[in-house]
C-alpha cells in the first residue's frame, strides 16, 4: 500500500493546535451555539425552561452536562421544519431521514452550513490521504441521505474529480472504476464488498485497480472488514463518521497514517459520553452512548444529541482533537439473546474468521416456544461451496460463535450469492420474533 500520509503543511492550523487553545475555542462557540438555539428555536426554550438553565449558566464546557438531551423524536416531533433557528428562505438545503418507521427527521442547512460542511469532509478525506487533482469515485446515495452530496462537496472543496455514481448497479460501478482509474472511493463497507464480489465475476483482480483509499462508514463496520478490504484491493480502509442530525459524513474521521480511531473535528462538535441508561456523564475512556453538540450550525443548532451510538473517547494521536473508538455499535441494534448482550459487529468478526465464508452475513432472530433463537445466515465462498464443506462451515461458525460471544446461535451456510447484498447500509438484523 502506497504512503498517504498528509504532510503537516497541508493541516488546518485547528487540527494540530493544543488542547488549550481548542477549549477556548469551544466555549466561545458553544455559548453562541446555546443562546442562538434559545433565542430562535420555541423546542429549545421551552425545554432550557423546564430545567431551570439559561444559555447564560454556561461558564465552563463542563456546564453543558446542565442541559436536557435533545432525541430523534424532538426532531420527529417537531416535523419537519420546527427545529429550524433560522428563516426557512435562509435555509439552501433540506435532507431527511429515510423513515422507516413513522416521520422522517428532516434537517436543514444555511449556506455557511454547506461550506463548513463541505471544510469537514475536505478535512477527513484528506486525513484518510486523499489528495487536490484525485479522482474519486462517489458510491454513497445521492438524494435525501447525507452521504452522497456530503461527500461530494468535501471532495469538491479538497480539489478531487469527483464521480458522482452513487450507489447501485454494481456492475457500471467497476466498468467506471476500470476505466476512469479512481485513486479514492467513497462508499458504505457493506457494499465495497459487494463491488469486490463484482471484480471476481468480472474476472478483474481488484488488486491491480488504481484504488488506493476508501473512505468507508454510514454502518458499523470492524478491523476485521478492514482487513478484508486491504488485503484484497492492495488499498487502505479509513473510517468515517457522521450522523444527518449532527451534519451528515465528516463529524469524525480517522487518520491515514495511524487508523486508531476516529478523530472527531472538535472545532464544530463537541462530543460527551453518558452511561445510556442512567444519563449520567462518564469519563474519558469508559465505553458509553456518544452525544453531540454542534458548535458552528445555524439552521439547525443541536444541543446534547443523543446519538445511541457506543464508543470511547480516547487522547488525540495523529490530531490533538480526541479520538472515538470505531463504533461497537447502535443501543438500538443490540440483541439481548437469553441475557446475552450481542452486536451484529461481534457476529461479523466471528464470521471473517471462517476460512471459506464469504464477508456477506444476515442475523434473523425468531421465536422458539419461549425462547429467542439467532440463525445467522452466511454464505461459503465459491471455492468452499459443496454441500459437505458448507456444513462443515455452519458447524465451524457456530462453534466460535459460542467459544467467543457465548451465544448459541444456528448457522445456515448458503451457496454464493446466498445472503442479499446491500447497495447502501448494510441491514445486519432481520426480527421475526412477532411473527408467526
Ligand atoms: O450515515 C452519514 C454518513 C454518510 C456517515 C456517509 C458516513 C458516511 P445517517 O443516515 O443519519 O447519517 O445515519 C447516522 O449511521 O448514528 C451511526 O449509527 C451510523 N454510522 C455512521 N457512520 C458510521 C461509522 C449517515 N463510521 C448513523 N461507523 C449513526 C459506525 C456509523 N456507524
Amino acid at each position: 500500500m502506497k504512503d498517504l500520509s498528509p504532510k503537516k503543511d497541508d493541516l488546518d492550523p485547528i487540527e494540530i493546535a493544543s488542547r488549550d487553545e481548542i477549549s477556548a475555542l469551544q466555549l466561545q462557540r458553544m455559548k453562541k451555539t446555546l443562546a442562538h438555539a434559545y433565542d430562535n428555536v420555541p423546542f429549545y426554550k421551552a425545554k432550557f425552561d423546564e430545567a431551570g438553565v439559561h444559555p447564560s449558566d454556561l461558564k465552563s464546557l463542563s456546564d453543558l452536562s446542565k442541559f436536557p438531551f435533545t432525541v430523534k423524536t424532538d426532531l420527529r416531533d417537531n416535523y419537519p421544519f420546527g427545529m429550524f433557528a433560522v428563516p426557512r428562505e435562509e435555509v439552501v438545503r433540506i435532507h431527511a431521514s429515510s423513515g422507516t418507521t413513522g416521520k422522517p427527521t428532516v434537517v436543514g442547512y444555511t449556506k455557511n452550513d454547506i461550506d463548513v460542511w463541505s471544510d469537514v469532509v475536505a478535512r477527513s478525506l484528506r486525513a484518510a490521504g486523499v489528495r487536490k487533482g484525485d479522482i474519486l469515485h462517489n458510491a454513497y446515495g445521492y438524494g435525501l441521505f447525507t452521504g452522497g452530496l456530503g461527500a461530494h462537496y468535501g471532495a469538491e472543496r479538497l480539489g478531487c474529480s469527483v464521480v458522482p455514481v452513487s450507489g447501485g448497479m454494481t456492475a457500471r460501478q467497476v466498468q467506471l472504476i476500470e476505466d476512469f482509474k479512481p485513486s479514492a472511493i467513497t462508499v458504505t463497507p457493506s457494499y465495497m464488498l459487494a463491488i469486490l464480489d463484482e471484480f471476481k465475476k468480472q474476472g478483474i483482480d481488484p488488486r491491480a485497480s488504481s484504488l488506493q483509499v476508501g473512505i468507508f462508514g454510514a454502518e458499523p463496520w470492524t478491523n476485521a472488514t478492514r482487513k478484508e478490504v486491504e488485503d484484497a484491493f492492495d488499498m487502505h480502509a479509513v473510517d468515517i463518521y457522521g450522523l444527518s442530525e449532527v451534519m451528515g459524513p465528516g463529524v469524525a474521521n480517522e487518520c491515514v497514517e495511524t487508523k486508531d480511531g476516529l478523530h472527531i473535528w472538535e472545532d464544530h462538535f463537541y462530543p460527551e459520553i453518558i452511561n445510556p441508561e442512567t444519563g449520567e456523564l462518564v469519563e474519558d475512556g469508559e465505553e458509553g452512548e456518544l452525544v453531540f453538540t454542534s458548535l458552528t450550525k445555524e439552521a439547525l443548532p443541536i444541543i446534547r444529541y443523543r446519538t445511541r451510538d457506543l464508543t470511547r473517547l480516547l487522547p488525540g494521536t495523529a490530531r490533538s482533537m480526541r479520538r472515538m473508538e470505531k463504533i461497537t455499535g447502535r443501543s438500538d441494534d443490540m440483541i439481548i439473546l437469553r441475557g446475552v448482550n450481542v452486536f451484529p459487529t461481534q457476529v461479523e468478526v466471528q464470521v471473517l474468521a471462517v476460512a471459506g465464508l464469504a464477508p456477506h452475513f444476515q442475523i434473523e432472530l425468531t421465536h422458539q416456544g419461549r425462547m429467542d433463537e439467532m440463525t445467522i445466515h452466511v454464505e461459503a465462498t465459491p471455492d468452499a461451496a459443496t454441500e459437505e464443506n458448507r456444513a462443515l462451515l455452519s458447524k465451524a461458525l457456530s462453534k466460535k460463535i459460542k467459544d467467543n460471544i457465548g451465544v448459541s446461535a444456528r448457522v445456515v451456510a448458503n451457496e454464493p450469492g446466498g445472503v442479499p447484498r446491500s447497495q447502501g447500509k448494510a441491514v445486519r438484523v432481520i426480527d421475526n420474533r412477532d411473527k408467526g
